[in-house]
């Protein structure tokens, strides 16, 4: 969501804090801002737009400072203009703070304030809470801020500084994560590791409920009720290569590209190729508490849910384990039926999305045992489950989740052959689904090394302004997801179905101006989609079908054909979905679009 960074040291604030911005601007990116106090109070500069925007008023001025808070925006309360832009500064103008979260009780404490005397700028919840920590301001900023936040209601990661306290930085956080960097003789916060990953690999993870206080001499975790706590520091794993473009053109490009490597790790270190098992210590499973597991609830958003679906059909199929699916923001407001022996499991790029975490916290509430397979180490829902499965693909920057959604399938694929081989999975089936997996980098690879035939392909039809996906069975999930990342990244408005479904509604829309894009690998439903295709083109459509070599009964009626590799059914999707990724990439590039940055999308989402 929103990016926060926040520097205290002997160096010029402004350009680590710009620089910072610009490796979190993935976060949010329609306004920005940055104060730093220089010895002579308070400056704020803030702009509508990109960062670029901020960075171009900035450039020839007087930047100095060694202490500094800066914010990337992604619109909540207010339009995304410069008055709503963060920080936001209190009432006398001498406190400022910037702020990733929603303040749920903004507008009564809004109302207060304005009826003893303050006068507001934005339309923010952010504003309020400057002017409530001003107000509380008594000569101590920390106290101040712990005061304010204690009348706080909602989610919050912030970031504070005083032009009367030169040396004082306060970070707190309840909901949005906020990381302190721990540098030679040098401090930063920040909303996300790869802001600060250039200075430094030692972290301290805030937890809920803690503050700190960074000053020119070190720092200090304490609750809000003054209670000082002991943080260990954690080193962060990735190279800053692993943040960086190296070389794409876009993130998404990129990411999509390392996907044989990405898929690789996921499963390292969990084949065990003899036994046709696999190990996965970190679910803090027995296998005596395995075998008690008899419901399964995969709670996810966006692609994490796509991801899910397919769990579903290769949960049930192989370890034969009733399994539901339920989107994070539903499951949370619906009195869901948690029973003894119910596993939930949190699936999460990010481990930050709010409606996952609030899921999870439904599902802990009622008794579940909770599990989560998520990619950012040390994130939120990683560190509040019970076990889980960290995917291990490297950061994904890119706006439009790729990688992680093959490593989240290829998780998943693990976490079934844990309970399959409890269950009713022989050895030689386990081992037949391990030699399956150990080769799908190398084929996810071949697809990759033909990423241009999926080029020509959008050429033709990147002028189509609506676009429909079919699949069946565990490729249904795959047609979603490739909807998803079209319009994502391009705004041409596609709708995923099972393919037997568009003759229930669909159908009416399909004419020759409509691509219709069915994933058909050679399954155990092939049969049944051929006859799906005939009825779109029997209505003009133009298919486009991903199938597998040899496969002429559908290339004779597709207008075009991209072949993957074969493998077992149910773990087709890890390659059905390359090309699909690959489309909606280059249909974006024609269609002018920014792929990394698309409109109105932040990566991780934050708030409810
Ligand atoms: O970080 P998460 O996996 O929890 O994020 C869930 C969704 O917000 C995310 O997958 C979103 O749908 C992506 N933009 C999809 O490309």
């Amino acid at each position: 969501m929103c990016g926060i960074v926040g520097y205290v040291g002997p160096r010029q604030a402004a350009p680590i804090i710009m620089d910072g911005l610009r490796r979190l601007e993935y976060r949010g990116y329609d306004s920005s801002g940055i104060a730093l106090l220089n010895g002579h109070g308070l400056d704020v500069r803030k702009a509508a737009g990109k960062l670029s925007v901020l960075a171009d008023e900035l450039e020839g001025t007087d930047t100095s400072g060694t202490i500094g808070i800066g914010h990337t925006r992604w619109a909540t309360h207010g339009a995304p203009t410069t008055p709503n832009a963060h920080p936001h500064v209190d009432q006398s103008g001498r406190i400022a703070l910037i702020h990733n979260g929603i303040v749920e009780n903004a507008t009564a404490i809004r109302k207060a304030l304005i009826a003893r005397g303050h006068e507001f700028t934005s339309e923010t919840d952010t504003e309020v809470l400057a002017h409530l920590v001003g107000e509380l301001y008594e000569g101590n900023l920390e106290e101040a801020v712990a005061a304010a936040l204690r009348d706080v209601e909602g989610a919050y990661g912030i970031a504070v500084i005083c032009a009367e306290e030169p040396d004082t930085l306060v970070a707190a956080r309840n909901g949005s994560p906020i990381i302190l960097g721990v540098g030679e003789d040098e401090w930063f916060i920040a909303s996300d590791p790869s802001a600060i990953l250039e200075h430094t690999r030692s972290v301290v993870y805030l937890d809920n409920g803690e503050m700190a206080v960074l000053n020119r001499d070190g720092y200090r975790v304490r609750t809000l009720s003054k209670r000082h706590i002991d943080k260990p520091v954690n080193q962060i794993e990735w190279d800053l290569a692993t943040i960086e473009r190296g070389g794409f053109e876009h993130f998404m490009l990129k990411e999509i590209f390392e996907q044989p490597e990405s898929v690789e790790n996921t499963m390292r270190g969990h084949l065990l190729e003899e036994t046709g098992d696999v190990r996965v210590y970190g679910l803090k499973l027995s296998d005596e508490q395995a075998r008690r597991i008899n419901r399964i609830i995969i709670t996810a958003c966006g692609t994490s849910w796509h991801s899910a679906l397919i769990g579903k059909y290769m949960i049930e199929e192989l370890a034969r384990i009733p399994t539901e699916v339920e989107y994070a923001s539903e499951f949370r407001y619906r009195n869901p039926i948690v029973t003894e022996g119910t596993l939930v499991i949190a699936i999460s790029q990010s481990g930050e999305t709010a409606d996952t975490l609030a899921a999870l916290h439904e599902a802990k509430s009622r008794g579940a045992r909770t599990i989560g397979l998520v990619n950012v180490v040390g994130s939120t829902i990683s560190r509040e489950v019970d076990g889980g499965l960290y995917l291990r693909c490297g950061p994904e920057i890119g706006v439009a989740s790729t990688k992680a959604f093959t490593s989240q399938v290829a998780a998943l694929a693990l976490v079934t052959l844990r309970f399959a081989r409890l269950g009713p999975m022989t050895a030689a089936e386990g081992r037949r689904y391990i030699d399956a997996l150990s080769k799908l980098p190398a084929q996810i690879r071949e697809i990759l090394d033909r990423s241009a035939e999926v080029e020509v392909l959008a050429e033709r039809f990147a002028d189509a302004t609506n676009a429909l996906y079919l699949g069946r069975g565990v490729n249904f999930p795959v047609a979603l997801e490739g909807a998803l990342k079209l319009k994502e990244i391009s705004y041409v408005h596609a709708e995923g179905y099972p393919a037997a479904e568009m003759k229930h509604g669909p159908i009416a829309l399909i004419d020759e101006n409509m691509p219709v894009i069915v994933v058909a690998p050679r399954d155990a439903v092939h049969g049944k989609i051929v006859s799906n295709i005939q009825e779109v083109r029997a209505r003009g459509g133009k298919v486009i079908a991903i199938v597998n070599q040899g496969d002429d009964e559908i290339a004779r009626l597709a207008e075009a054909t991209f072949i993957v590799p074969e493998t077992l059914d149910l773990l087709t999707p890890i390659l059905t979905i390359i090309p699909l990724q690959l489309f909606s990439y280059y249909v974006a590039l024609r269609r002018g679009c920014n792929v990394d940055q698309p409109r109105n999308l932040a990566k991780s989402v934050t708030v409810e």
